[in-house]
């Protein structure tokens, strides 16, 4: 049996799937991730300002309009579709898995897709918080070049930003998904950003499976890693899973 042939069988014997994903599963959608070559934080920005610097609390709060022009013209992507990567994951919720997806990225795809329990650690870029923590979309936003406002009270991006804490709750929800989970599927980052990367140590089984182009400081810990397109591996796995639906399908 080969390793696709192998991750495909894990799938088909697990209830309970929780998946982490990245950037690196919104590429293929025509989003940039973060850290590779053509990444966000490879790339210069106007005024030199590392992009890395600009998602953060203190440059949000002391250049909001610089910050609100590079988030417009960065990070927003409302047109972005979810692609073969997120739609495998609606697929698996369809077969009759209970996935949870602990997702870092805050495009909203996963939910496009159609998943039904998807935990956001950094937020949505889709949405915003008023000044008095209500949560409401974006486009109910009246926005000017530095700031937003909704009925007249001042909001804020529902995104998570560098020098703040992550949601407590969906923190909490996401470690007891993948410390309860049958299999682990991490896909799409580079495992470099805590708290998010040290979650894979919640997970108690022996099924964890790396999807990434590149290596990451905490690959060597997975039972099975391939390194290729999510693209790609999820034809092939979808391919297995295919047979062996339509040769049961057969013997019925
Ligand atoms: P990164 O950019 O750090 O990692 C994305 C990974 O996905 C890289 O290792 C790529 O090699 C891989 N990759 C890209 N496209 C791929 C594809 N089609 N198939 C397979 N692998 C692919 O992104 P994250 O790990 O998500 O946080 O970054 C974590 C956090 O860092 C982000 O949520 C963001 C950032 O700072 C905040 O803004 C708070």
């Amino acid at each position: 049996m080969d390793a696709v042939e192998c991750a495909a069988k894990w799938f088909q014997t697990s209830q309970k799937v929780a998946v982490i994903t990245g950037a690196g599963i919104s590429t293929e959608s025509g989003i940039p991730d973060f850290r590779s070559g053509e990444g966000l934080y490879n790339e210069e920005t106007e005024q030199g300002i590392p992009m890395e610097d600009v998602l953060s609390w203190s440059f949000f709060s002391e250049h909001p309009r610089e910050f609100y022009r590079l988030f417009n013209e960065k990070l927003l992507f409302p047109d972005a579709r979810p692609n073969t990567g997120h739609f495998f994951l609606k697929r698996l919720e369809d077969a009759g898995h209970d996935v949870t997806i602990i997702t870092q990225n805050i495009d909203g795809l996963h939910q496009k897709a159609g998943s039904t329990r998807v935990l956001e650690l950094h937020g949505n870029a889709g949405k915003i918080i008023t000044e008095y923590g209500s949560e409401k979309s974006l486009d109910e936003a009246v926005r000017d070049e530095k700031e937003m406002r909704v009925d007249g009270e001042w909001a804020r991006p529902a995104i998570t930003l560098y020098g703040e804490a992550l949601d407590r709750k969906v923190l909490q929800e996401s470690v007891q998904a993948i410390s309860e989970a049958d299999i682990l599927l991490v896909m799409g980052t580079s495992l470099n950003v805590y708290p998010a990367a040290g979650l894979i140590f919640e997970y108690n089984g022996n099924r964890s499976v790396l999807v990434n182009r590149e290596g990451t400081p905490l690959s060597d810990g997975f039972a099975c890693v391939f390194s290729r397109p999510i693209g790609e591996w999820v034809e092939e796995v979808q391919q297995y899973l295919d047979a062996d639906q339509h040769t049961s399908d057969r013997n019925e």
